[in-house]
């Protein structure tokens, strides 16, 4: 392995990684030839999110953000996804080989940079140069990346996206689940509220249906953003949130390079009846994962909080490595 203190800048670049609810759920683990990535199912959002996808997906962002982190560190980084077979803790062995790949070493700067825009983005439109570099990116990771384009397409995303709202709020454990993760900054995960707000924002959500204006609010910012845009693969499994979260990532940290914010609008993938309704306007084979507006926006908000380095550090049993 290398020096603590290249594997202290590395955790500590790779936990910048966007996860849902901020629920950071991984771990890592030093081994001999490199880090094994594993989940933290304790983090899961069991409502929001029954078969850990977006979990796998948040982890796959982290495991990206390793990459990245390896090349700035001089280091190629070999992935081997799902050493141990699907649903099991080790998501990812990552063996410091090879020469380090320039294009990832030159997106590290980035990554401190990058955060969920949750704001109206500038009117200035997307430049189609830019659109074919994300999709670029999302294709080498093993997904597609399809636009919405057009009034028809948008629109229809957009009302999905108020129906999914309004599915999410009238249920009472989806509203406490979210509840449960609105923390004070100084907790070091979750959607981070002045200490004040908590408790008030926490009792509002957890006792009261506002999906009406949530879901107004949300397919107005559907409808305004200069890219609306599917992150999707061919299949469903782990394998595939695995590479969903390295796309994302990667396709993230160049939509910040080109002065690009993102936020999300998974509704209508998180309601499970409506997921076949959004893939039916992508134009693509399999199924949406993820789905982004992008736009030009200021990015200057206090960062959200991260646990300690230490924190996400796991020494556990060592197991053999993917490698062999
Ligand atoms: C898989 C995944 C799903 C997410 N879903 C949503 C979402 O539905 N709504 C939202 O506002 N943010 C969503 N986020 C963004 C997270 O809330 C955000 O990454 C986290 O709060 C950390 O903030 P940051 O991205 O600014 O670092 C999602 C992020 C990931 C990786």
């Amino acid at each position: 392995m290398t020096d603590d203190a290249k594997l202290h800048r590395m955790i500590a670049r790779a936990i910048r990684a966007p996860s849902s609810h901020n629920s950071q759920p991984w771990l890592f683990r030093p081994t001999e030839s490199g880090i094994d990535l594993l989940a933290d199912r304790t983090r899961a959002l069991p409502v929001t999110d029954p078969e850990d996808r977006e979990l796998t997906i948040s982890c796959g962002c982290a495991l990206f953000g390793l990459r990245v982190a390896a090349a700035a560190e001089g280091l190629g980084a070999a992935v081997t996804a799902l050493p141990d077979g699907p649903g099991e803790e080790r998501l990812a062995h990552l063996a410091f080989t090879g020469p380090a790949e320039p294009e990832l070493r030159d997106l590290a700067s980035l990554i401190d940079l990058r955060q969920t825009w949750r704001k109206a983005f500038t009117d200035d439109p997307m430049d189609k140069d830019v659109l074919t570099t994300l999709q670029e990116a999302s294709a080498r990771e093993g997904t597609w990346f399809a636009p919405l384009e057009g009034d028809a397409p948008r629109e229809a995303a957009a009302k999905l996206v108020a129906e999914g709202d309004a599915a999410q709020w009238a249920d009472p454990r989806w509203r406490r689940e979210l509840a449960q993760w609105m923390h004070p900054r100084r907790a070091g995960d979750g959607l981070a509220l002045p200490g004040l707000a908590v408790p008030v924002a926490r009792m509002v959500v957890r006792r009261f249906d506002i999906g009406d204006g949530v879901a107004a609010h949300d397919a107005d910012l559907a409808d305004h953003s200069p890219l609306l845009a599917v992150l999707g693969t061919e299949g469903d499994t782990a394998a595939d949130w695995l590479a969903t979260g390295q796309a994302l990532h990667h396709l993230l940290l160049l939509g910040v390079k080109a002065g690009l914010g993102a936020s999300y609008l998974n509704q209508p993938i998180e309601v499970i009846h409506l997921r076949p309704r959004l893939q039916a306007l992508t134009g693509q084979m399999g199924y949406p994962q993820i789905l982004l507006r992008m736009g030009h926006a200021a990015m200057d908000q206090t960062p959200s909080p991260r646990r300690a380095v230490q924190d996400v550090l796991t020494e556990g049993p060592s197991s053999a490595d993917a490698s062999g």
